[in-house]
């Protein structure tokens, strides 16, 4: 596989930038992009490193082989309005963009091309993403080379679309997720005597130990859960106190508030 396809990040915001950062920081180099927002003076630094910058969206497109769509749900259908001419079938679109499916995109396209939903997060800047991507079957040369870039800055999963809306609130929204546990138990961790730097590094590294242990070994978490609580102990003390208080629940069920909200984003 080599990654030499000139890409297009159209609204090169938070996610966007951080697409561009994840992958030069691979295989991949600021001169294969064209990245663009309306305020084009803010990305002057990415022009500094080589990469193509601007406002024109068609130039963008056209001059670019994977195009990805990293613009608000509400600026959407402006933009593929605007770009359509520019597209054909030797193109992928890949859009980020939460709230829209595949046959809405071909609609405002026209078909003119193939389109990939792709839901990544915010860790593909330090190329631990997880990425879900999914695609009409008809699409599958188009979803494999997405597999192929995105794999660079994370895991990637392909996914049917109707799980695109769930893969949003547990990848690219959870990131939020994990971050409000790491600074609550920071917070904990201070009150108990650590400074806060070395409380955050604690508990950071406790996250990403943890996780590694999942991913690594494939147990269920209450396998490594046992492991931990000793009968009387502190662990099993500390997770009762926060499952009285409702932690499970509490997920759960932001989990599903942040899943209620997706339709009203359009
Ligand atoms: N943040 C995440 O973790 C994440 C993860 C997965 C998916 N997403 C999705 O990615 C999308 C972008 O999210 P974000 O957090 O990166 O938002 P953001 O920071 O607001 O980025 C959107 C960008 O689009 C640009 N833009 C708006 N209109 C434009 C136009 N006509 N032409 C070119 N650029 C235009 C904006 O810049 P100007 O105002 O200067 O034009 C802005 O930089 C959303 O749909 C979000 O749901 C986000």
């Amino acid at each position: 596989m080599n990654y030499e396809k000139k890409i297009a990040i159209i609204g090169s915001g938070n996610i966007g930038t951080a697409i561009y950062r994840g992958l030069i920081s691979k295989k991949l180099s600021p001169g294969q992009f064209f990245l663009t927002r309306r305020q084009s003076d803010l990305l002057a630094k990415y022009k500094a490193e080589g990469a193509q910058v601007g406002s024109d969206n068609n130039e963008a497109v056209q001059k670019s082989e994977i195009i990805i769509l990293s613009v608000l749900p509400s600026q959407l259908k402006e933009i593929l309005f605007e770009i359509k001419d520019s597209l054909d079938d030797s193109k992928i679109l890949i859009s980020i963009v939460t709230a829209y499916s595949i046959s809405e995109i071909k609609t405002f396209t026209e078909s003119k091309c193939p389109v990939v939903l792709a839901m990544p997060n915010t860790a593909l800047s330090v190329g631990e993403s997880m990425t879900c991507i999914a695609a009409d079957k008809s699409d599958k040369a188009a979803i494999d080379i997405t597999f192929d870039y995105f794999e660079l800055v994370g895991k990637v999963l392909k996914i049917p679309e109707n799980l695109i809306g769930g893969a949003t609130i547990l990848a690219a929204c959870g990131v939020a997720f994990f971050m409000r546990y790491i600074r609550a138990a920071s917070q904990g961790g201070i009150q108990v005597g650590f400074h806060a730097g070395d409380a955050q590094l604690i508990v950071a590294q406790t996250a990403k130990g943890a996780s590694k242990l999942l991913l690594t070994t494939g147990n269920h978490p209450e396998t490594e859960i046992d492991k931990v609580t000793t009968p009387m102990g502190c662990t099993i003390a500390g997770l009762n106190e926060m499952e009285h208080n409702g932690m499970s629940s509490a997920l759960i069920k932001g989990i599903v508030a942040s899943y209620n909200e997706l339709s009203k984003l359009k």
